[in-house]
């Protein structure tokens, strides 16, 4: 499907003058960023402080872990204005990603979920870069930067870490066990929801399209860079 060329929405103050469908997609959108955004920051990224093993690492992950909080806060803060309910962009009773059911044990396992699970992320905010809703490509261009910083500090900390057949070895471990539930996190082949978002220029790459493109930058970062090896991931289990 080609999408339409809607019209851009300016404001939280046009949208309300918007189809009700688009409203709809844009408020799903939002929820799930606010709530992933929590979510991450809370399993991962301040429990990431602790387990850091120097005072270097341990100030870069500080920046990381507000960064993702203030990630949920902007989110949230466009929600509310756009009418969520304040209960419906916390993490409470909602299911999580998968990813979130395991709770962060070693700092390897930070890195590498900093290197692969906000390598996802800057796919889904890219994807928002040019949203026919302005507040939240506003809202994308923002993030854009610190997800890429993110990314950059798992890169780092696992390229060090892999300087050692040990660390490298723990770096593996981490990969095999935490990046098979990464490429779900783009949703179903042929989604409903994805086409209502293309259809009205809220989203632009079918939820496959972002899919494939994301294992060929996990891999070109697991294998060409670090030199270990990307576990396979059958399409039907993502
Ligand atoms: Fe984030
Ligand atoms: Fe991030």
């Amino acid at each position: 499907m080609t999408p339409t060329t809607m019209a851009p929405i300016k404001s939280v103050q046009e949208l309300k003058g918007a189809p009700e469908e688009y409203q709809t997609a844009l408020r799903k959108i939002v929820r799930s960023h606010a709530v992933n955004e929590l979510y991450g920051a809370q399993v991962f990224d301040e429990p990431a402080i602790a387990l850091a093993p120097t005072p270097y690492a341990k100030w870069l992950t500080c920046r990381v872990a507000m960064e993702e909080y203030g990630h949920h806060v902007r989110f949230r803060e466009l929600g509310e204005q756009m009418g969520i309910p304040a209960a419906e962009m916390t993490p409470a009773g909602k299911r999580p990603l998968s990813i979130f059911e395991f709770p962060l044990k070693t700092w390897e396992e930070f890195c590498v979920i900093k290197l692969l699970a906000d390598l996802a992320e800057i796919l889904q905010v890219e994807d928002l870069l040019s949203c026919s809703f302005h507040p939240l490509r506003n809202l994308a261009r923002m993030t854009m930067p610190e997800e890429r910083f993110h990314a950059q500090f798992g890169k780092d900390f696992c390229t060090e870490l892999c300087r050692t057949a040990e660390g490298g070895a723990r770096v593996q471990d981490a990969i095999d066990r935490y990046y098979p539930m990464l490429p779900a996190f783009f949703g179903k082949a042929g989604s409903k929801n994805n086409e209502v978002f293309r259809k009205y220029g809220i989203k632009q790459r079918p939820n496959e399209a972002m899919r494939a493109d994301y294992v060929t930058r996990a891999r070109a970062l697991v294998q060409d860079h670090l030199g270990l090896r990307l576990p396979e991931v059958a399409p039907e289990a993502a």
